[in-house]
């Protein structure tokens, strides 16, 4: 007999897994489908983020921030480590270790909640006629199977964008995977692409010894970022690190040839530009991963860059359909994922008691994003080049790590926080940072703007000292003029 659901979910990233944990919490009968085959060919959850996204990536940023402490910064504090070696591949195990012992955490919850999980390929078949369930197949090789389920969320996730002129093989040309997997740091390193990865993965391995060049096609630097952090960060980056990063170029040509790889591009100085390199990163983006799902077959809605059309529920043009995560617009990241994951999981809940929930929806104004490069960039809220374009009026207020004492006590006085702020009502539009922990940090700015706090609010709140903290204190006094310590 047909296997019958409440909700099937397609997918088990960030946006998935959570979906269906949120789902089975609110009672309803939930089956995960997923197609992730990790290197040794085992079925792994956790999609993109916890297999090759952003946990293995954090476990590589922290290794190569502790060896380049060590290199650098220990001697500052009489801490004398000569003949200091690092071991690259002891490094890639403990991130592998980490990388299992979370995607293995994520099937223990989904056995905690009861949740059927289904190894393959999901696609859309129908929508049957009379009992309005959907009808999906679960491709799994040669052996494939169908369920049926009242409602479907897809997280389907997304896929690294590729260049038309070059094929990644993960072996010389490398996308995400290929560069959190490296077992030595290559001599010469090229990046294609200044952007999140690029900036993340050169940080690793630039640390680790090897020469990073990267070519970014925009004219500036860290597009998305506003414009003071971006030019902050690629000072510190150049300066500090050592990353050459080249802007406004124009890639003509890869060649892959047997002792090098060479990039022919183009930039405002000459025509005909040569990088020669051992390994490339390609880092250009990401694009929304549909592939198989039977979209097309079955009506599914997607605009003309791929991503599947939703309404600010997350609601498909298919009746009982819903989409979340990298696979629908806005930010590609886990948290957003996440986030929409369980909204969609309680209208769900809510419709199957005969109500709508229309409190459950996510704000994609006050979404953090944060690059975890070193210092490490922050942001919520609109950039100052935001504001400026739509026309509002707003104040700022600015305050240097360098004079908190404890980023003196750290060694990492490198950054600044900015607070933006309404002209007329106070009310905080933008909190920026650059520096030491700000992913930390970033979470006190999430929160004031979600609850609608002045800058005034913030600068009345007391902040423990010595502490970060007390240089986003300082940046909201600094809204007034009033900053205390500078
Ligand atoms: P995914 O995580 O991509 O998961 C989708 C899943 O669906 C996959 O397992 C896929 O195999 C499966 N799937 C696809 N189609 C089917 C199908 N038809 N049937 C069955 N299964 C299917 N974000 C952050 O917020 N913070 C970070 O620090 C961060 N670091 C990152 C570092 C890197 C190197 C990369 C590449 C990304 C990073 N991201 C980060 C982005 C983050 O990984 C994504 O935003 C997030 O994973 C999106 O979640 P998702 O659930 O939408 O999709
Ligand atoms: P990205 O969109 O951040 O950056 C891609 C960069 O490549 C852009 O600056 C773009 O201008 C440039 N580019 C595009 N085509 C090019 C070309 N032909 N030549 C030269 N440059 C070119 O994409 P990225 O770095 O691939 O990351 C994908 C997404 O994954 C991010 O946008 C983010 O959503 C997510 N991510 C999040 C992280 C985090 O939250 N810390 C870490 C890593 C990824």
């Amino acid at each position: 007999m047909t296997k019958s659901f409440d909700v099937a979910v397609i997918g088990a990233g960030p946006g998935g897994y959570v979906a269906a944990i949120r789902c089975a919490q609110l009672g309803l009968n939930t089956v995960c489908i997923d197609e992730w085959k990790n290197e040794q060919g085992v079925a792994s959850l956790g999609g993109t983020c916890l297999n090759v996204g952003c946990i293995p990536s954090k476990a590589l940023l922290e290794s190569s921030e502790n060896y380049a402490r060590a290199a650098h910064k220990f001697i500052d504090h009489g801490i004398n480590l000569e003949g200091l070696s690092m071991d690259v591949p002891v490094m890639i195990t403990r991130k592998n270790k980490i990388v299992k012992a979370f995607t293995g955490g994520i099937a223990m919850l989904f056995k905690k909640n009861k949740i059927t999980s289904l190894h393959g390929r999901g696609a859309l078949l129908k929508q049957e006629q009379e009992s309005g369930l959907w009808k999906i197949q679960v491709k799994n090789g040669t052996e494939i199977e169908e369920i049926q389920a009242e409602y479907v969320i897809i997280a389907t996730g997304s896929t690294p964008r590729q260049l038309p002129f070059i094929k990644v093989d993960n072996n010389r040309i490398l996308d995400n995977s290929g560069a959190l997997a490296l077992t030595e740091a290559p001599k010469r390193l090229g990046v294609i692409g200044a952007g999140v990865i690029g900036l993340e993965m050169g940080s690793v391995w630039r640390r680790l010894g090897s020469e990073v060049t990267v070519l970014e096609a925009q004219p500036n630097f860290l597009m998305a970022a506003d414009e003071q952090i971006a030019k902050e960060a690629q000072k510190i980056f150049t300066r500090e690190l050592g990353l050459v990063i080249q802007t406004g170029v124009k890639i003509k040509s890869i060649q892959v040839e047997e002792q090098q790889i060479v990039v022919d591009y183009a930039d405002a100085k000459a025509d005909s530009q040569k990088l020669e390199i051992d390994k490339l990163i390609v880092a250009v983006g990401r694009s929304p991963n549909t592939a198989g799902l039977g979209a097309d077959e079955i009506g599914l809605k997607t605009n003309e860059r791929g991503y599947i059309e939703v309404d600010e529920y997350c609601r498909s043009n298919l009746p009982k359909v819903y989409a979340v995560g990298d696979v629908v617009r806005g930010p590609m990241l886990a948290h957003k994922a996440s986030e929409e994951g369980v909204a969609v999981a309680e209208m769900i809940a809510s419709a199957k008691q005969g109500h709508a929930n229309e409190s459950a929806k996510v704000n994609l104004d006050i979404i953090p994003w944060v690059i975890y490069t070193s210092p490490e960039i922050a942001w919520v809220g609109k950039t100052e080049q935001e504001l400026k374009s739509a026309g509002i009026a707003y104040r700022a207020g600015q305050f240097p790590f360098m004079a908190n004492g404890r980023a003196r006590a750290l060694g990492e006085t490198s950054g600044f926080v900015k607070v933006l702020a309404d002209a007329d009502t106070d009310r905080i539009l933008g909190i920026h940072m650059i520096g030491p922990y700000v992913s930390e940090m970033i979470a006190e700015a999430v929160v004031a703007m979600e609850f609608a706090a002045s800058s005034e609010d913030v600068a009345r709140i007391i902040h423990a000292h010595p502490s970060l903290s007390e240089v986003l204190h300082e940046a909201a006094l600094a809204v007034d003029k009033r900053a205390l310590h500078i």
